[in-house]
């Protein structure tokens, strides 16, 4: 097949990075209208890109906005992300609820987790103001809002648990009792996030990981 000037960005990005592309091509391909009515067909200098014959919008997509994850995600794309994303979480699961109370020790211990292994990406006060959770596509969000408060216990478990593909967000489930526990108590401190005192941001500072000297 002759490798036309159009196609041959997609060519070296579908070889090097993979799994972007077809997470890509999964959210165009669910929501080509959406895109049909945006501009997203249309590439950084104006000009209108064209899609390799047969391959969809997914491709003309990639091919129009490239694999950076510099530009910050569009509403559209944030919220796509989003639907899918609670698409992809199992009903049963949705609707589980803590096996353990948001006592003071479970809130404790998953602060001092969340200070060692979360804050890099979602900051301490679960902003997601922290370098590494700004330049993640999409970004890691502020989990004080709505958007994350609103989900279901049984969601918050399900995304700490197996992480969300296709974004920074890592899995943290070992699939072990004990770390199935350590994820109901991170979803208590989540809810607790919007009500973090002084003296607890303190406490987490100090469990930050230092940058080596
Ligand atoms: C390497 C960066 C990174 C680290 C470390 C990280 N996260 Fe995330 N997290 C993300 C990103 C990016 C998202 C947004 C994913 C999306 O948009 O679907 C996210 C999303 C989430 C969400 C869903 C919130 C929402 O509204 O979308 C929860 C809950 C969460 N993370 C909890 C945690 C916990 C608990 C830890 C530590 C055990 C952690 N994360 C560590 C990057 C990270």
């Amino acid at each position: 097949m002759a490798v036309s000037f159009s196609t041959a960005p997609f060519v070296w990005q579908h070889r090097q990075r993979r799994p972007v592309w077809r997470q890509q091509a999964l959210i165009a391909a669910r929501t080509h209208t959406d895109y049909q009515h945006e501009d997203h067909a249309e590439s950084r200098d104006g000009r209108r890109s064209h899609s390799p014959p047969g391959h969809g919008r997914g491709f003309s997509y990639v091919v129009a906005t490239g694999l950076s994850a510099r530009p910050a995600p569009g509403s559209i794309e944030t919220r796509l992300a989003r639907a899918v994303r609670r698409w992809a979480v199992p009903r049963d699961v949705r609707d589980r609820t803590p096996p353990l109370p948001p006592s003071a020790e479970a809130i404790a211990e998953a602060l001092d987790h969340f200070a060692r292994y979360c804050a890099t990406c979602h900051a301490n006060d679960g902003s997601g103001e922290a370098p590494i959770g700004q330049a993640l596509f999409p970004r890691a969000p502020d989990m004080r809002q709505a958007p994350t408060q609103d989900l279901t216990d049984g969601e918050l478990f399900y995304i700490i648990e197996y992480g969300v593909r296709f974004t920074g967000m890592p899995a943290w489930g070992d699939g072990s009792p004990k770390g199935e526990e350590l994820g109901w108590k991170l979803v208590h401190f989540i809810r607790h996030l919007p009500k973090l005192t002084p003296e607890e941001l303190n406490r987490m500072e100090s469990e930050n990981p230092k940058p080596p000297q």
